[in-house]
């Protein structure tokens, strides 16, 4: 058995609760059956995202207690602003308050109607924002990244054919720039390879448009490019970090995932480009030695940053997700496969075949699992996608429940719990029924919906 093995100790812990499975059910009917409306204290195992919830180290607190607070030229920024050019080989930073400020700012500055965004697939704010601001997007990913029981060691690569017939069709001056997100989140965690980046660098140069680097799940997205891209095995999580900053213009993250647990940045070595973002921070994040990120935040961010080179830190998450993967492979559930990064991905369309897409399969199996279970997982499937622009449901091509693994914070015995529950679930997989929406909200719907067994 490949037993992934914890590389810390424990020396702050918080207790959990797990309630009786009557007082389940009534949280899920108080909170429309949406997992982001319940309330930890009815929560077991939080599986609903890593963001904001990775375990912080003993040196990230330790930074915390020396934070400098300034309204403007604090210490504590400079100590940021050195680590995000030492770690992610950028000289101008701009903080935010969080990713989805920066995708704001990014979105304000350069999407204008009518303009396209090729991605190699949406996140739910990226695409929010572009949208906000009257642009459209086009997912380029390889048809292989659809496929849930696949090998393929790089599912988020771009699609480089159709990326070049996108920008024939619709003209490079209407396309701002090209989004790539690292370890692509919604089809399961899944990586790009720093060859498929290169590709997209020399369309980009072809065609004279801006690659903007998605970077919240960077750290994990190098260390599986270390694991599976030939070139790379020998080296560090630096060196692979730096190759794929420097083949962006511009360089966004959540720092909430990448490094900590609060904040967020954009990231660029073009002058005129930081010129261009730059009002931008004040008008809607606050003064630009702090980005509406508290000082102490910003220390852990730094500190936070330069952990992410360490690959005895970044390999914790992703071992314990393969770890999970396999598991549950094992025993029949079908899972996204391979392992990727951020959790573990759960195929509801397969698990709920029963279950009509328009009844959300993916929305009904977190419900179901936390009800028989408390570990509260995310739905990513058809409630996480928004309505197109005529107001018509829009299907999600994979109904996915991801169980995230934040770093460093469940044991081995947590994750065998998960492993249980989620297989007595598989094999009951007949007692879950549909959902529908009863308050639907216009924008991000999925956060504060409210949904009823159909
Ligand atoms: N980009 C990616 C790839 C993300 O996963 C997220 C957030 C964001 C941008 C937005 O960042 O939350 O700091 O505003 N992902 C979280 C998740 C919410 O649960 O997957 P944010």
């Amino acid at each position: 058995e490949n037993i992934p093995l914890e590389l810390h100790k424990v020396r702050i812990v918080q207790k959990l609760h797990l309630v009786p499975i009557e007082r389940r059910l009534e949280a899920l009917q108080e909170g429309g059956f949406n997992t982001f409306r319940l309330n930890t204290k009815d929560v077991f195992l939080d599986m609903l995202t890593d963001s904001g919830t990775n375990a912080m180290s003993d040196n990230q607190l330790a930074a915390m207690m020396q934070a400098d607070d300034a309204y403007a030229g604090s210490q504590s920024f400079f100590r940021l602003q050195k680590a995000v050019e030492d770690v992610l080989g950028k000289k101008y930073y701009l903080p935010v308050h969080q990713g989805r400020a920066a995708e704001n700012i990014l979105s304000n500055a350069y999407v204008r109607k009518g303009n396209l965004v090729p991605m190699n697939y949406h996140f739910t704010t990226a695409m929010a924002h572009i949208t906000q601001y009257g642009g459209k997007i086009a997912e380029l990913l390889y048809d292989e990244a659809y496929v849930i029981n696949s090998s393929h060691p790089f599912k988020g690569n771009m699609n480089i054919e159709k990326l070049e017939e996108v920008i024939k069709v619709h003209g490079a001056k209407n396309i701002p720039f090209i989004r790539m997100e690292a370890s692509t989140n919604l089809i399961g965690g899944q990586p790009f390879s720093v060859q498929n980046l290169r590709d997209v660098r020399a369309i980009a140069d072809k065609y004279n448009i801006r690659i903007v680097l998605d970077a919240s799940l960077l750290g994990e997205n190098a260390y599986l490019v270390i694991q599976r891209e030939e070139e790379f095995k020998d080296s560090t999580m630096g060196e692979v970090m730096k190759i794929m900053t420097g083949l962006a213009d511009i360089v966004y993250f959540s720092a909430r995932k990448l490094s900590s647990s609060r904040g967020g940045g954009i990231c660029t070595d073009n002058a005129d480009i930081y010129k261009e973002l730059e009002a931008l921070v004040p008008l809607f994040e606050g003064f630009l030695t702090y980005g509406g990120i508290s000082v102490r935040e910003i220390e852990a961010m730094a500190v936070g940053l330069y952990e992410t080179l360490d690959e005895t830190m970044i390999s914790q998450s992703p071992d314990f997700i393969a770890y999970l993967v396999n598991a549950l492979d094992a025993h029949g559930v079908p899972v996204v496969k391979p392992a990727g990064v951020l959790g573990v991905h759960v195929d509801a369309m397969q698990v709920c075949e029963h279950i009509p897409q328009k009844e959300y399969p993916a929305g009904a199996l977190a419900a179901a699992l936390f009800l028989i279970s408390g570990i509260r997982g995310m739905e990513r499937g058809s409630i996480s996608n928004q309505r197109d622009e005529y107001g018509n449901e829009t299907y999600a091509d994979m109904e996915l429940v991801r169980l995230a693994v934040p770093r460093r914070v469940f044991t081995l015995s947590q994750i065998k719990y998960v492993e249980d529950r989620m297989t007595w679930l598989y094999e009951n997989r007949a007692l879950i029924g549909g959902l529908r929406f009863v308050y639907e909200p216009p924008v991000l719907r999925f956060f504060m919906g409210g949904l009823e067994p159909v």
